[in-house]
């Protein structure tokens, strides 16, 4: 049972365990409702650690029975754990526990998931399994034994012995509890092998449920892709005889690190052309490497405590980024991310969730697992290697886990790293570990006798006591011509007001500032839209030409909202050229192509002081491309038939980005062919991309009814596929149909709410047609609330992550605002909310 007072924990409140452990036992003895874990651990006191009691944490746990060195005991229990005196010395403490797999609908611990038992651990569910001091700093071997009839039965590590209802696992490198797994069931597998640099032999596995065998080729070439990325580019090897990888249909978050044992919700992991679209193939290829990334950069070193969980995610993340920008186009990848974090972190960062890449204090940690810490902590990471340099930067990382392999680790250990390795003073870079919200930063220029002068300033709105941050402006200058006259060259910006010169210049340049978007910012800049446009037809950095479009579109909707003005012409017309230019990658021309969502629209401007309207922002976009598709009409069709693939299926960018240009075309090709095109590929598409793609276009028209009904019937054994079914119609309804058709899609009979990708699939969706979520009577606001209340009860991680749906709701006018906040103090209201929800919602409102 939840606690009824939260207890907020802080970070400086740190002390050391009392006692270390050597060697972990583990007997699990399966029974659906009625398992038993034994344990038997080795405790020796830690000789620089303060005085305590001994407490191991334990919740929802049965305890049969506790025993010091083979004597029988009765501890103190409560609902956090468990409180017994000990020998002052070393001893042996051996506990039996039951506990109910069956009946865990919070999917932390161990539970049950289509009659498979598996585990998720991280960050605090072991606890849920046996008594253990669960925390990332207690590091330790273990050795477990699975007892039940499942035909397959694994854990962390080697494999030991088997035998009839029985298998051993040992993990010989120390780790902490959350890096724990078993999962057993009836499961097939996928095989695969790797020799790693050293020449070790590597068993590869994926399992997952019979009737998936076919989805598995492409998790395990992207496996094996990683395993040989990490040994070239950071000289990791792997260290065990096996790397098993299991698909688990139930599951709170995306995949999970476990050692040896990575545990994945099979949309992460399970692929076929038939299934699967490009982009997620894509993610699959980049969510396997992250979690084989960790490895080394999470498992070999863990964090301390969870406050330091940037550590590990920050810059896990990054290196899954450098891992698919060597894979696929890292100017395309770029982008991307930008596009992710300012849609995911930058609200998060400005509104009342906001908090440092390092929090300082939580009273649930799995709310801690947001945009700020992963791709915010991977932002810092990538800032950091510009200053240093990739050279520095490789040394440092050499140094990292010479000096810290096999320990728990903090911020101040990695930057102490840096700092040996370079003999930087990284005193003021450390802030971006401490300080939260977005820097803005605004840029004047003057220009003299041949002296190109750039002044910044930066502020960071909301936070009264930030201090000035080290920031890494990236910046080239372009003659007259179009010509690059200064390659690009990394500005350090260290006060709050700073100016760099630019000297022996023939004429005045037209500034690329931030390319690469080399610090997570806002660039506030008054620039002409002619200026824009002449980067974006000349800049020679494929992010910032990006950028200038995105500004030009940004502008052009702010306009169509504010002053009712056509779209903009001159824009138009530049973008036409970008965009039929065959030079370029196609999916850099179908990022262009792509409008900044209503959402991006409404933090624009917000920013700018403008209360968005969400109706006015869906007429502005929707006029925007019925006049894109008006003005292009004559030659839409003939470029998308350019498009076109005649090869056999293949994810890797080159397809992918000629299937996203066309996919773009097509969604304004509707605009003007009432969905003829788009029904012609939805009839005869070969794969997920063409035929999810047109089905998304043909819902845009509002002429999805048999093609809708087509798919369920094709597709109707496939829980993946019938995932992207849901979210699809609710996602890209007209707004005034959003709420009604999530509404209706509960009511459907394969609406199992309980499962996380269902939920997600409706209300995400719903939340995402932004428009329809702000439905001016508030029904969205309301049906949504109704669900998080219901799921609350069943699985409050899920919920608690879903509540951030709401972190924009000060953006609004005064109804909506009144709107949310009613719903979210009906949710604070409910009796017995859990502790997550409790957490999000004091904040959202706070
Ligand atoms: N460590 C996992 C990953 O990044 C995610 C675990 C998420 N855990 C949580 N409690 N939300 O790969
Ligand atoms: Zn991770």
């Amino acid at each position: 049972m939840k606690d009824a007072s939260p207890q907020t924990i802080y970070l400086e409140d740190y002390t050391p365990f009392g006692w270390r452990i050597a060697e972990v036992h583990l007997t699990f003895r399966l029974a659906p409702h009625a398992t038993r874990v034994l344990s038997r651990i080795r405790f020796d006191p830690a000789p620089d650690a303060p005085e305590q009691d001994f407490f191991l944490h334990g919740e929802d746990l049965t305890l049969i029975r506790a025993a010091i060195d083979g004597a029988e005991i009765t501890p103190a229990l409560s609902p956090q754990g468990l409180r017994c005196a000990v020998p002052d010395g070393s001893f042996t403490f051996e506990t039996e526990v039951e506990i109910a797999p069956a009946a865990n609908t919070a999917l932390e611990g161990l539970y049950m998931s289509n009659g498979m038992y598996c585990t998720q651990c991280e960050a605090e569910g072991f606890r849920k399994i046996t008594y253990y001091p669960d925390r990332p700093d207690v590091m330790a071997t273990f050795t477990v034994r699975i007892e039940g009839t499942e035909p397959v039965k694994l854990s962390n590590g080697n494999p030991g012995g088997s035998g009839n209802g029985y298998a051993e696992w040992h993990d010989p490198w120390p780790k902490p509890a959350y890096l724990f797994a078993l999962v057993a069931g009836d499961l097939v597998n996928h095989p695969g092998s790797f020799t790693t640099m050293s020449g070790k032999e590597v068993a590869l596995n994926i399992w997952v449920r019979p009737g998936d065998e076919n989805k598995c080729a492409w998790g395990m070439e992207s496996l094996i892709a990683s395993m040989r990325w990490d040994e070239k580019v950071y000289g990791r090897e792997y260290d065990l005889d096996v790397f098993n990888i299991v698909a688990v249909d139930d599951f709170n978050m995306g995949a999970m690190e476990n050692k040896g044992l990575n545990v994945f919700n099979s949309s992460c992991v399970l692929a076929s052309p038939e299934t699967s679209t490009d982009a997620n193939f894509e993610r699959i290829e980049a969510i396997i490497a992250h979690e084989y990334f960790h490895n080394w950069t999470g498992n070999r070193i863990t964090c301390r405590d969870w406050f330091q969980l940037c550590l590990k995610e920050g810059l896990t993340v990054y290196r899954d980024s450098q891992f698919t920008s060597d894979m696929r186009s890292p100017e395309v990848k770029r982008i991307g991310d930008v596009i992710d974090l300012r849609a995911r972190q930058f609200p998060e960062d400005q509104g009342p969730l906001s908090h440092p890449v390092r929090p300082e204090s939580f009273q649930e940690i799995n709310n801690f697992y947001t945009a700020t810490v992963y791709e915010k902590g991977a932002e810092v990471i990538g800032m950091l290697k510009r200053l240093v340099g990739d050279d520095a930067y490789a040394k440092a990382l050499d140094l990292y886990f010479d000096r810290h392999d096999g320990q728990a680790c903090t911020i101040e250990d990695w930057l102490a790293v840096f700092q040996d390795s370079t003999g930087r003073d990284l005193t003021q870079f450390k802030r971006w570990y401490s300080q939260p919200g977005t820097p803005h930063l605004s840029v004047t220029e003057d220009w003299q006798d041949g002296t190109f002068t750039l002044t910044f300033a930066q502020h960071t709105p909301g936070q009264q006591d930030a201090q000035p941050q080290v920031l890494p402006i990236a910046v080239g200058l372009l003659g007259p011509n179009g010509d690059e006259v200064a390659p690009t060259r990394v500005l350090e910006m260290t006060e709050t007001r700073q100016s760099f010169a630019f000297d022996g210049l023939g004429a005045r340049p037209v500034p690329s500032i931030l390319r690469g978007f080399s610090a997570p910012v806002v660039l506030e800049r008054a620039t002409s839209a002619s200026e824009k446009s002449f980067l974006l037809a000349h800049d020679t950095d494929a992010f910032n030409r990006w950028e200038a479009n995105r500004d030009l579109a940004r502008a052009c909707l702010e306009a169509m909202v504010t002053e009712g003005t056509e779209p903009d012409d001159a824009w138009l017309g530049a973008l036409e050229q970008v965009v039929r230019d065959d030079t370029l990658d196609p999916a850099f021309r179908a990022l262009m192509l792509a409008l900044p969502t209503q959402a991006e629209m409404a933090q624009h401007l917000h920013a700018n002081g403008v209360t968005p309207d969400p109706d006015a922002l869906y007429a502005a976009s929707e006029s925007l491309r019925n006049a894109m598709a008006a003005r292009w009409s004559g030659w839409l069709g003939d470029l998308r038939a350019a498009c076109t693939v005649d090869a056999p299926y293949d994810p890797g960018a080159g397809q992918s980005g000629k299937r996203a240009l066309g996919g773009a075309l097509l969604a304004l090709l509707t605009r003007l062919d009432g969905g003829a095109a788009a029904q012609a590929q939805f009839d005869a598409a070969d794969n997920m991309t063409l035929q999810l793609g047109a089905l998304g276009c043909l819902v845009q028209a509002g002429t999805e009814h048999a093609a809708l009904a087509r798919f369920a019937e094709q597709w109707r054994g496939d829980r993946l596929v019938m995932d992207k079914w849901f979210a699809l119609q609710v996602a890209a309804t007209a707004p005034e149909n959003a709420a009604t058709r999530a509404e209706a899609l509960t009511r459907h009979p394969d609406f199992d709410w309980k499962n996380p990708n269902r939920f997600r699939a409706v209300f995400g969706s719903l939340a995402m047609n932004h428009a329809g979520f702000h439905a001016r009577d508030g029904r969205g606001y309301r049906l949504l609330a109704d669900w998080l209340i219901r799921l609350d009860e069943k699985n409050p991680q899920t919920t608690a992550r879903m509540c951030s749906v709401f972190q924009t709701w000060r953006r609004y006018d005064n109804a909506r605002q009144a709107l949310m906040k009613a719903e979210l103090e009906r949710l604070a209201a409910k009796p017995g909310l859990s502790r997550d929800v409790t957490e999000m919602v004091t904040r959202l409102l706070g």
